[in-house]
């Protein structure tokens, strides 16, 4: 059985792809760390803890980074409303996190079960690379990274050229390209088309299960936003997309491999990542780099939304 540790800045998007794994009886989720990132680290927990519970999995939670590596934590506004979940009292979880903390459950796991620990990972990439930093031959183990970062072919969110995750820790999202570990990154330019939840996906999970009624309460923050800033009624879901792209046959459609350079200096550039396609000629790259990084370029978004309502219904 394929063995999955997810590590999350839990907002609505991150519930919709914990849901994804929690719900999937093929898959032995490990455990679910967290990070600050959408919201603080502690709510992030409570977070995780809560669509864990409303799921019925018992997979354990771990508390991670607080603030990024190398800075301290930046106050963002949070599209998913100041509790991450939509602000509607959903979040009372009725366990708790463990006392290990996260990077120690990474490294042990991925020791534990060396060639086999894939890695979902959908909030800033603070936990895995202090994983690297602290015992870089033992992460060399891991078996996989799925990484919901950069903007692929497409505008930042976050700044115009960056996406929020890599934006919020630059340096730790260099660190885990840079690993060696093999990784496919889901970029936010996949949400773009018809991936997103509309009012007739978003009626279905309020009439749905008790997971449908809690994932389309949790996104009624996001939904406001998109509606004020885009007068768009619907919900994108880039986590949820990685996670599909982790676990679901056939929903990956094209990919690119490419030599992905992160950019860490404080200035316009920061947390934007330059990809050098391998399928490309550069007029000025006479040695092309290695590729460290497969980037999806095109999904099935009908099969997207139908197996992600099929869950909730
Ligand atoms: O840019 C989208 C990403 O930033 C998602 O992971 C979302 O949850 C936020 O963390
Ligand atoms: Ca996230």
């Amino acid at each position: 059985m394929r063995k999955f540790i997810i590590d999350t800045d839990t907002g609505s998007d991150d519930a919709a792809a914990i849901i994804i794994a929690a719900l999937n009886r093929n898959i032995d989720l490990l455990g679910v760390t967290t990070v600050a990132g959408n919201v603080s680290v502690e709510q992030a927990t409570k977070n995780a803890l809560m669509t864990l519970e409303v799921c019925e999995a018992d997979a354990p939670v771990y508390i991670g980074a607080g603030c990024p590596l190398l800075s301290e934590r930046k106050e963002t506004i949070s599209v998913h409303g100041a509790d991450g979940m939509g602000d509607c009292g959903i979040i009372n979880p009725k366990r708790s996190a463990q006392t290990k903390r996260a990077v120690d459950f990474i490294l042990d796991t991925v020791s534990e079960y060396p060639d086999e620990v894939e890695l979902v990972v959908l909030g800033p990439a603070t936990n895995i690379a202090l994983a690297v930093l602290t015992d870089r031959e033992t992460m060399k183990k891991a078996k996989h990274i799925w990484s919901m970062g950069t903007p692929g072919f497409g505008p930042g969110n976050a700044t115009p050229v960056a996406e929020f995750n890599v934006f919020i820790d630059a340096e730790a999202y260099a660190v885990m390209l840079e690993s060696g570990i093999p990784i496919t990154i889901a970029g936010f330019d996949l949400c773009t088309g018809k991936t997103g939840l509309g009012k007739k996906e978003l009626a279905a999970l309020a009439g749905g299960n008790k997971i449908g009624k809690f994932l389309e309460r949790a996104t009624s923050q996001l939904l406001q936003f998109k509606l004020n800033t885009r007068q768009t009624y619907m919900v994108d879901l880039p986590d949820a997309l990685a996670m599909a792209a982790a676990l679901w046959d056939g929903f990956v459609l094209d990919s690119v491999n490419c030599y992905c350079k992160c950019c860490t200096q404080r200035n316009e550039t920061h947390g934007q990542v330059i990809f050098y396609r391998q399928d490309r000629t550069y007029e000025a790259v006479s040695d092309m780099y290695k590729a460290n990084a497969e980037v999806i370029t095109e999904v099935d978004e009908n099969l997207f939304i139908e197996k992600l309502i099929q869950l909730m219904v």
